[in-house]
């Protein structure tokens, strides 16, 4: 599939890629104490090597007390958390390949099943002061311009899936009455727009910047932040200004239309409306499922490219990112593009406890 335009080159301001796929965040809770291990770096090292265009690290939290409520997941701070991430993106360029962390802040969470829980102390839910907003911001932008210090070739942040930004986003948990709430999503939007702006104001123009947003929520999957275009208008345009330069659309399912009459996905009408570039995820490359149903046990067999091809042809979107199918697989790229498809994995839940 060489001649395939999802083997064709990709650029963005200071970050090229080889092809259009992309590995998909995905939590693996393998860095003890919040540190990524050699494990963890070969693990990464192996897509590359594997050809995939652009690796999104798992999502890996920022400098605040209350970003994760897991020990080992990985951290984007401190000393030994960022000499782990240093080794990890030394390996990944050693193979060729290009990556971006998936900057992360869990906000209100459960407590983990482990029973661990930050260190600070947890009192239940409160609303952030402006003072904390403020911080957290901060901490945003110093683990962009971390990522980019340590060499990592564009950051992605993790605005989907009903955690920090994307509680901000929602009217269902956004209840408040001050200039970060509101009953518009341009007024709930304020809060991710400030992180952009200020990443933008540490990166300089030329880093690219990436957001993951999703309609729907792990708390709720029907929800959505813009039922209509007008809306999703009101929420794209103003990160689009404040500096997005590609837009990660999450979707279970990428097939699915967005909206009634087009069938046009969610990364479909974020480049319509913002002109941007952007991601498509969902499914690709199985035989249909979801993720949500992996955690519930449930494998998934290889599956065709046409669909994805077609509407990339068609220009709805520029990156197709994969999850499952690279988890399990890390030739998955390089299978495909040397048609070698009845050696593909498929995706199996065996997979989800071990670094393959
Ligand atoms: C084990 C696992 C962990 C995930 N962790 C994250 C994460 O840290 N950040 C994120 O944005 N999405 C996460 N996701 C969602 C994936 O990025 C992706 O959107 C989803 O798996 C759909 O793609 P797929 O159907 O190709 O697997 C995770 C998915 C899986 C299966």
């Amino acid at each position: 599939m060489s001649n395939s335009l999802l083997f064709s080159p990709f650029q963005i301001k200071s970050l090229s890629l080889k092809n259009r796929f992309v590995m998909a965040p995905m939590t693996r809770s393998q860095s003890p104490d919040g540190v990524p291990t050699a494990d963890v770096a070969s693990y990464y090292e192996r897509r590359a090597a594997g050809e995939v265009g652009l690796i999104l690290s798992e999502g890996t939290v920022i400098d605040r007390p209350a970003a994760s409520n897991d020990k080992n997941i990985p951290r984007f701070h401190g000393e030994k958390s960022l000499a782990g991430w240093k080794k990890v993106i030394d390996a990944v360029h050693q193979s060729g390949g290009k990556m971006a962390p998936q900057i992360w802040h869990m906000g209100l969470m459960k407590p983990h099943q482990s029973g661990w829980l930050p260190e600070a102390p947890f009192e239940g839910p409160a609303e952030m002061s402006l003072t904390d907003i403020e911080t957290t911001i901060e901490a945003y932008a110093q683990a962009a311009l971390d990522a980019k210090t340590l060499g990592f070739d564009t950051v992605e942040v993790h605005g989907a899936h009903g955690y920090l930004v994307d509680q901000f986003f929602w009217e269902g948990m956004n209840k408040r009455t001050d200039i970060y709430g509101g009953k518009t999503i341009s007024a709930r939007n304020r809060f991710a727009v400030d992180v952009i702006t200020a990443i933008r104001g540490k990166v300089g123009e030329d880093f690219p910047i990436i957001i993951r947003l999703s309609q729907w929520k792990q708390q709720q999957f029907e929800a959505r932040i813009a039922p209509s275009p007008k809306e999703m208008e009101e929420w794209l345009l103003p990160l689009s200004e404040a500096g997005v330069d590609i837009f990660h659309c999450s979707q279970r399912r990428f097939w699915e239309p967005e909206f009634e009459g087009s069938d046009l996905n969610f990364a479909g009408w974020a480049k319509k409306i913002t002109g941007k570039a952007t991601i498509t995820v969902g499914s690709i490359g199985l035989d249909g499922g979801d993720f949500i149903q992996s955690f519930k046990g449930e494998g998934a067999k290889a599956g065709p490219l046409d669909e994805i091809e077609r509407r990339l042809h068609r220009g709805d979107f520029d990156l197709v990112a994969v999850g499952r199918a690279l988890l399990s697989d890390p030739q998955w790229t390089k299978k495909i593009r040397e048609e070698r498809f009845g050696e593909l994995k498929g995706f199996s839940k065996e997979h989800l406890a071990v670094l393959t």
